[in-house]
């Protein structure tokens, strides 16, 4: 983790169905940037040749196409995506220790490759007032834990948290386990959708591996500063 440069830190998320759009992106914040993370809205309208184009930038892939089905089928996912050699890929935690071993034994089909499996906890779109309305009551913090341990315990390699959540879980599951953290906002910039939001210096502060960050840069006038904006703060930190 210590060895991660500021600017390795940053995946920014490219949530468009527009190829040239997310091409012209990643072009632009080539050579500055961890990578893209591409996700449903880009695959299902672009597929894996879109990915390939993407990848071909050069910038590393983070596949977040959060796959949440039984053990076999999510496996089968797994290895299909390993053809488009992404650094990471995701699955809902939510979908059981099972369906996680699965997902972990499939990506380390690829040896060396093998990409990140990472479990995704609680989306940091929801809210307690959303957990309960499906049914799980109590503090989102409890779940995010739960869904964590559950996700250590069952091979895969770090799970998508919110700031929020990331220095509790630090301390629960050790220095190797990967934290990714959406929901950052720069100061300044509008939530959205998002409820569990922390400014870039406050997810590493927390102990964010990598930051997932879609809008505040994507809809930025320039892109590039606002990505080059987000690394001098987390240089800063
Ligand atoms: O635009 P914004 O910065 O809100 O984008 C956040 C990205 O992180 C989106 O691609 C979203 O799908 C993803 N994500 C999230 N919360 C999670 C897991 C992934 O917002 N728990």
């Amino acid at each position: 983790m210590c060895a991660l440069r500021p600017s390795d830190r940053v995946f920014v998320a490219l949530d468009t169905p527009a190829m040239d759009g997310a091409l012209s992106l990643a072009r632009c914040l080539g050579g500055m940037v961890g990578g893209i993370k591409l996700g449903k809205a880009f695959f299902t309208a672009n597929g894996p040749q879109g990915v390939e184009r993407i990848a071909a930038t050069g910038l590393p892939v983070f596949l977040d196409l959060k796959f949440h089905d039984i053990p076999n089928t999510v496996a089968d996912a797994v290895r299909a995506a390993l053809a488009l050699a992404p650094v990471m890929l995701t699955v809902h935690a939510s979908g059981g220790a099972a369906m996680m071993r699965a997902a972990a034994d499939a990506a380390g089909e690829a040896g060396a490759d093998r990409p990140l499996v990472l479990g995704v906890t609680v989306l940091t779109s929801l809210g307690a007032e959303d957990l309960a309305a499906t049914g799980l009551a109590g503090p989102v913090a409890d779940q995010v834990m739960r869904l964590a341990r559950l996700a250590q315990a069952s091979g895969l390699d770090g799970v998508v948290c919110s700031a929020r959540e990331a220095a509790a879980l630090r301390a629960e599951c050790g220095a190797d386990f990967k934290l990714v953290v959406p929901g950052i906002r720069p100061a300044g910039a509008a939530a959205g959708d998002q409820k569990r939001t922390a400014t870039p210096a406050e997810a590493v502060a927390a102990g964010a591996d990598y930051l997932v960050i879609g809008r505040p840069v994507t809809g930025a006038d320039d892109p590039a500063q606002a990505a080059r904006a987000v690394i001098d703060e987390i240089e800063a930190a």
